[in-house]
Parts: structure tokens; C-alpha cells; sequence
């Protein structure tokens, strides 16, 4: 079978760098058509120039990547370099990437490749904010039907919230963008924090991509030891959720996700639960299923998938 061709849309961030790593790192499943880079973690410059550090510690410094959206649809942006870090990738020493930036807009990438690429052939796999995946479907509705699905990580419905009480980051960050890409209509699997944070580093874990004494299983560790300090303070937890990368383990091996085919709607207006979905996990409405909403994964298969992959770079 051919590879299936995915749009990755991200804002580098560890967990997303290592969500990138494990994409190139599959060429026999997935052909990675471009990165588009969006504001969400720390802002736009550092994002595509993380975006650019990866594709270049995965050996693959001729992967497309695109700048996108700089801000959220209709809020300020809010960032979170209290969870990455001042870079966004912070942890290791990085050399300077050296790789182009593509000159075109990330959101025209999205339209132009969408319309170019058979209906139906083409995966988007959001990791950050959604204001360029909804950008482009404002702007180009007609390309809707032409996605064969959209697996993001965002949102929680038993976890609640990250950044607010009643808010996972992503979806927090830009909530206006949230609701364009439910209400779409485009099949959707959801990564929320219910099954990112079963997707927990250990310290064996850790060592385990360590071992691999490879330059990308080293900067893994480093990246996660940064990344969990956070983490195991706040929640008390053994490590750190690998969040983003649950989306490409998903494209993968999907059989190792346990979810819920629901109605999932967005909170927009009121400030107190902006950002929050709210997820009809328990079937008590009739409003009709919109995402496969995940709750669970084998962890130990997901972390044993990663090294392996990571192991060939
Ligand atoms: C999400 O927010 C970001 O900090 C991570 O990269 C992930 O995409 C988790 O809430
Ligand atoms: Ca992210």
C-alpha cells in the first residue's frame, strides 16, 4: 500500500517535536507533504525555526515547511513557556537550523494541496491551536470534502483542563478556530488529554530512548527530562504526557486507541470555560457525533512503537 499522505500542523513544543520525529521517521506509512507551523506554544518565529531544527535532527532537511497564522482567530495569544521553555524547545543545546522556510503562507499550502491531491487522499494531523486548519476551511470551504480526516490533539473531557480549569491548551488558545473544525463535518479522531496523559514518560522509558545513543534518542531524553519537570510537580505524576504524538502513533497503529464515536461542541463565549469541549461521552443528548473522542491507549505498545521508530533516524 501506498504511504498516506498527511499535512502536519504544529507549533514545536518537545511533544510535538518528538509527534514530527516519529512521522519521518515512517516513510513506509506516511508521506509527510509538508509541516505547517502555527503560533501556540511559544510565538511564530520560534515555532517554525523548532519545525526546522526537527525536520533537520530527522535527517530530512528537504521537508516542506510552511509559517502560518501568527495569532489566534479572535484572542490574544497566550503561550506557554512555563510548560516549554523560553525557546518552546527548551532542554538540550540546538545547533541553528539551516534549512529553508517555504515562502508561501501555510494556509495557502493547505488549500493549493488540498486542491491538487485526489478527493479523499489527504490526512491533516493538527498538534497546536487550530486557527490555520480553519483558516483555510473559511477561506476555501470547497476543500472540506476533500480531507479524509483530521486527527488533532486537543481538548479533554475527564481531564478537564491544562491551562485553565476548564481548558486544554490547544483548543483554549484559539476556541473560535475549535469550533470551525467541529462544526466542519470532516471525520475527526480526537486526541484529549483523557488518553494523552496515559501517554505518560517513565524514568525506564526515558532510558530506553537514551540507550537508543543516537542523536534523535538523545535529544528525546533530553527533551522529555526538560519537559517533565513541569509536569511531575504540577500532577505529581512518574513523568510527562507525550500529548502530541499520540496523533501520529494513532495513524500508525490505531488499533492501540480506545475511544467513543460522540458530539463534541466548544465553548466560546462564556471567559470562565472558554476553550472547554465538552464531550457527550455518556450519550445524554441527541446531538449528533461529530469526533471519535479518545479515552484510552496501551501505553507500553505506544512507547515500544516510538523507540522503534525513533531508533531509525
Ligand atoms: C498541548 O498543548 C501544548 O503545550 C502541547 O504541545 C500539546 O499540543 C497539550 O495541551
Ligand atoms: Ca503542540
Amino acid at each position: 500500500m501506498s504511504p498516506r499522505k498527511v499535512i502536519i500542523d504544529t507549533d514545536p513544543g518537545q511533544d510535538d517535536a518528538v509527534a514530527l520525529l516519529l512521522a519521518l521517521a515512517s516513510p513506509d506509512e506516511l508521506e509527510v507533504l509538508g509541516v505547517t507551523v502555527v503560533a501556540g506554544n511559544v510565538p511564530l518565529d520560534l515555532t517554525v525555526k523548532n519545525a526546522c531544527i526537527v525536520c533537520e535532527l530527522a535527517g530530512k532537511p528537504e521537508t516542506k515547511v510552511f509559517a502560518g497564522c501568527d495569532k489566534p482567530l479572535g484572542r490574544k495569544l497566550v503561550t506557554a513557556e512555563h510548560v516549554h521553555g523560553k525557546t518552546g524547545l527548551d532542554g538540550p543545546v540546538m545547533p541553528e537550523p539551516v534549512m529553508p522556510v517555504k515562502d508561501a503562507h501555510a494556509v495557502d499550502f493547505i488549500i493549493d494541496t488540498l486542491r491538487a491531491e485526489p478527493t479523499n487522499s489527504v490526512t491533516l494531523c493538527p498538534l497546536g491551536p487550530l486557527t490555520n486548519i480553519a483558516t483555510a476551511l473559511t477561506r476555501a470551504p470547497d476543500i472540506a470534502d476533500r480531507i479524509q480526516e483530521i486527527v488533532l490533539m486537543g481538548g479533554a473531557y475527564f481531564q478537564v483542563g491544562n491551562i485553565t480549569p476548564a481548558a486544554e491548551f490547544n483548543i483554549y488558545v484559539d476556541p473560535q478556530a475549535a469550533e470551525i473544525v467541529f462544526k466542519s463535518g470532516i471525520p475527526l479522531v480526537v486526541m484529549p488529554l483523557d488518553v494523552t496523559h496515559k501517554a505518560l514518560t517513565t524514568q525506564p522509558r526515558v532510558d530506553a530512548f537514551r540507550a537508543l545513543g543516537t542523536k534523535a534518542g538523545i535529544m528525546v531524553a533530553e527533551w522529555t527530562d526538560f519537559f517533565e519537570r513541569f509536569d511531575k510537580e504540577k500532577y505529581g505524576s512518574a513523568g510527562a504526557p507525550l500529548h502530541d504524538p499520540c496523533v501520529i502513533a494513532y495513524l500508525l497503529e490505531p488499533e492501540m486507541f480506545f475511544g467513543r464515536h460522540v458530539n463534541v461542541e466548544i465553548e466560546t463565549s462564556s471567559e470562565l470555560t472558554m476553550g472547554m469541549t465538552v464531550a457527550d461521552w455518556w450519550r445524554v443528548t441527541d446531538r449528533p457525533p461529530n469526533a471519535m473522542f479518545m479515552g484510552d491507549l496501551d501505553a507500553d505498545r505506544f512507547f515500544s512503537l516510538l523507540t522503534s521508530r525513533i531508533a531509525l533516524l
